[in-house]
Order: structure tokens, then C-alpha cells, then sequence
């Protein structure tokens, strides 16, 4: 455990055991950057965050990113109030900027059933982007529907429902620095 895992008071009740510690996060996040920094060189990305999820980790890797990036906000829901995927996406906030002949690279939360990023790459992709890749903080273990290709992963993770860093269940415990099961009622 490193700084700031100690569950707050607030939300001890409800989560459970540490899944990524606050340094390990910050550890993976700098080496995620490189990699990023050094594939790109010739041609820096456009980082497409997806809200609400991804802002801590987005947030965090473009500062780890020592290129001229570009980035850009769009925000998706497929799950409601619940924690299992309705497999049923909706754009809620679409992009501002033109994707054409751009390297895009998109920056999500987690993947679990994989249906919001199969959805978020055709409806992309469908923009002639010059490349179109992923940077998945967490990706579930064993959960996808469909195979995918994700170009930048941060950890792989058991398939328990967790929140911090960006991460919510009903909009609650995303200004957690590290990252928890949840184990309160949904
Ligand atoms: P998928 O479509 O099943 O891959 O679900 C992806 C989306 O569901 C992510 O972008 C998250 O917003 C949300 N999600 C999936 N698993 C979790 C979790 O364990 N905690 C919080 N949100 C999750
Ligand atoms: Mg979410």
C-alpha cells in the first residue's frame, strides 16, 4: 500500500480490498507515457478521453506524455445505474475535432464485456482516422464478448466490480486515488 490507500472514513463501508495501490497507478501511468512518447515521435496523437471514467487516468498519462498531444472529450453510457453492461451505448457528448488522417488514440477506464469500445472504435473508425488504437487503463480478466485489440493496457484485473480513480458506481468514489472492490450495496 502506498500513499492515500487508507480508506477515508467516508468510504470505508462500502469498498473492499486494494486492486492497484495510488503508486502503482503512478508508476504504470509514467511507463505508459514513454511507451506512448517513443511510438509516436514522428506523429503525436490525439487523445480521445471517455468521460466520465477516464478523466483521472487521462488526466495523469498526458502529462506522462512528452509530446505535443491534442486531446479531446467524449462521454458514452451503456450501464445505467447498475453494474453489469446493458450492452447498450449511447453518446452522450461527441467529439469537437475532425479525426481525419489523425492518429487517435483512445483513453478508456476499463474494459470489461468490451461492447462500449467495439462500439466507440466502428463509430471512430467510421471518421477516416490514419490510425485508430486504445490505452485501457484496466482490462477484466476472462470478460470479453468479443476479442480485442488493445494497443496500451495498464493492469489486468480479477472481474469484481471496482471504483476509485476515476471509476464511480452511481457517480460516487472516483476522487479515490487508488483503486478498490466495491463491496457496498449498488
Ligand atoms: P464494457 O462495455 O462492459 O466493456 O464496460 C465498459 C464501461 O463500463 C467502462 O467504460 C466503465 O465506465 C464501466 N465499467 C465496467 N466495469 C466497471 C467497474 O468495475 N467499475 C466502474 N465502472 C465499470
Ligand atoms: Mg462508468
Amino acid at each position: 500500500m502506498g500513499r492515500d490507500d487508507d480508506v477515508a472514513a467516508w468510504a470505508a463501508h462500502d469498498l473492499g480490498r486494494v486492486i492497484v495501490s495510488a503508486d502503482e497507478v503512478a508508476a504504470r501511468v509514467r511507463e505508459l507515457g514513454r511507451e506512448i512518447t517513443r511510438d509516436y515521435e514522428a506523429s503525436p496523437p490525439l487523445l480521445v478521453c471517455v468521460l466520465k471514467g477516464a478523466i483521472n487516468f487521462m488526466s495523469d498519462l498526458m502529462r506522462a506524455i512528452e509530446l505535443p498531444v491534442e486531446v479531446d472529450f467524449m462521454a458514452v453510457s451503456s450501464y445505467g445505474a447498475a453494474t453489469k453492461t446493458s450492452g447498450v451505448v449511447r453518446i452522450v457528448k461527441d467529439l469537437d475535432v475532425d479525426l481525419a488522417d489523425r492518429d487517435v488514440l483512445i483513453v478508456e477506464d476499463v474494459v470489461d464485456s468490451g461492447l462500449t469500445l467495439n462500439y466507440l472504435r466502428q463509430y471512430l473508425g467510421a471518421r477516416s482516422p490514419r490510425s485508430l488504437e486504445v490505452c485501457a487503463l484496466l482490462l477484466k480478466q476472462g470478460e470479453q464478448r468479443v476479442e480485442q485489440d488493445l494497443k496500451y493496457v495498464g493492469f489486468s484485473i480479477p472481474s469484481d466490480f471496482v471504483v476509485g480513480y476515476g471509476l464511480d458506481v452511481n457517480e460516487r468514489y472516483r476522487n479515490l486515488d487508488a483503486i478498490y472492490t466495491f463491496v457496498g450495496e449498488v
